[in-house]
């Protein structure tokens, strides 16, 4: 080679070179930005979910527990039954002054209100971000019995990518742990954990908020002590799979029990006391990244889970540094299911319970909800 073309071919290769240099850097950067964007998205909506003192209306039983809570009161097991009575839910007066989210079931997202709406559209224009449950329910788990693992994780990506199209912003996974006689095990709190760890990074990868709901159960007899002395292993190998994941804290919400009697224990210990054990427990497991706490109500009245949810917002808000709010179904839905009862011309009068019960789970985010406005209202 000759000394100018080898000038040439070292220039063409140098050029080339920083070329190639520059168009990696470029999609590198791109690729930060758009998980950055990402990330900074989600942590809006966790944070538009717990804004204002309002908090999630779950409205997302499965056909399952539907139809059992539907047969107690003598309604039709139907698919239309189901789209009535949440038609009911998604259309009353004033719901989005105390509620943020709703979470929904995939039933709902492909059924429509009688005008033809989309379920969808319908929360949106309700002032409601859509969310939606997304595990297939807490399935007996294989050599361990009295004990589930939820299931759900297969072709979940891809269900993901559809709900995020149809508008979806935020997801709900619920796990299932029981005291009992030698229960919980390990095994059933580290395969839950790890499932539960999973959904939640799928889900921040699709650009859906999730909903972690680990749920110790409030049946049996155990003590109040055994209940937080569970809530607390369960929490902290949540989290330990939720880091080891790499889930981003802020971005998501957590939806735990409260630290509670079993169902059936002698002792029951006061609002105050339920309060002061939640809060405690919670304070030492949960990281100050993750933007909100909104428990499920598990069984416990309507009444008592407003005021449980108020106790630790009047003796505890200001020191916190999430948010304690709520995702109640059956503490906001049970009284009006019951004024329902499957009749159109019941409807007005279940939407005023709704929203009622939802006025009262506000109030008690601000420290604000007493019994007295229980009487007024009822
Ligand atoms: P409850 O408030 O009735 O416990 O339901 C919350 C929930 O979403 C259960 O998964």
């Amino acid at each position: 080679m000759q000394l100018p073309d080898f000038y040439l071919f070292t220039f063409v290769f140098l050029l080339l070179s920083f070329y190639f240099y520059l168009l990696s850097s470029a999609r590198i950067i791109q690729a930060k930005l758009q998980s950055e964007m990402k990330l900074h998205e989600l942590i809006n909506t966790a944070k538009a979910l717990v804004e204002d003192d309002k908090g999630l209306l779950a409205m997302d039983e499965s056909n399952p527990t539907c139809n059992k809570r539907f047969a107690l009161l003598g309604i039709p097991l139907t698919a239309e039954a189901r789209r009535a009575y949440r038609e009911m839910i998604v259309t009353t007066p004033g719901l989005s002054e105390s509620i943020s989210g709703a979470i929904l079931y995939d039933e709902t997202i492909r059924q429509q209100l009688k005008d033809g709406t989309s379920f969808i559209k319908a929360v949106k224009d309700a002032g409601i971000i859509s969310g939606i449950k997304v595990d297939m329910g807490a399935k007996a788990m294989e050599d361990h019995p009295g004990e589930k693992l939820t299931e759900g994780l297969e072709g979940l990506h891809e269900r993901l990518e559809e709900y995020a199209r149809l508008g979806l912003r935020f997801a709900k996974w619920r796990a299932v742990i029981t005291i009992g006689d030698g229960l919980p095990s390990m095994d059933c709190i580290e395969a839950n954990a790890d499932a539960l760890a999973s959904y939640a990074k799928l889900c921040q990868e699709a650009g859906l908020v999730p909903i972690v709901e680990p749920e110790v159960l409030m049946d049996g007899e155990h003590s109040l002590a055994e209940c937080r002395n569970v809530t607390e292993d369960v929490l902290r190998i949540v989290f330990n799979h939720l880091y080891a994941k790499g889930v981003a804290l802020e971005g998501m919400i957590l939806k735990p029990n409260m630290v509670l009697p079993g169902l059936t224990c002698t002792k029951q210990e006061s609002v105050e006391e339920v309060a002061e054990e939640t809060v405690h427990c919670l304070m030492r497991i949960v990281p100050a990244e993750v933007t909100g706490i909104a428990f499920l109500s598990g069984g416990q009245s309507a009444e008592l889970a407003s005021a449980r949810l108020n106790a630790m917002n009047v003796r505890f808000k200001s020191q916190l540094p999430w948010a304690l709010s709520f995702s109640f179904a059956r503490a906001i839905q049970q009284p009006a299911l019951e004024i329902w009862k499957g009749m159109h011309a019941n409807v007005e009068e279940a939407q005023k319970a709704l929203y009622h019960r939802a006025k009262c789970n506000k109030a008690a985010r601000r420290g604000e909800y007493n019994t007295g406005m229980e009487r007024k209202s009822i």
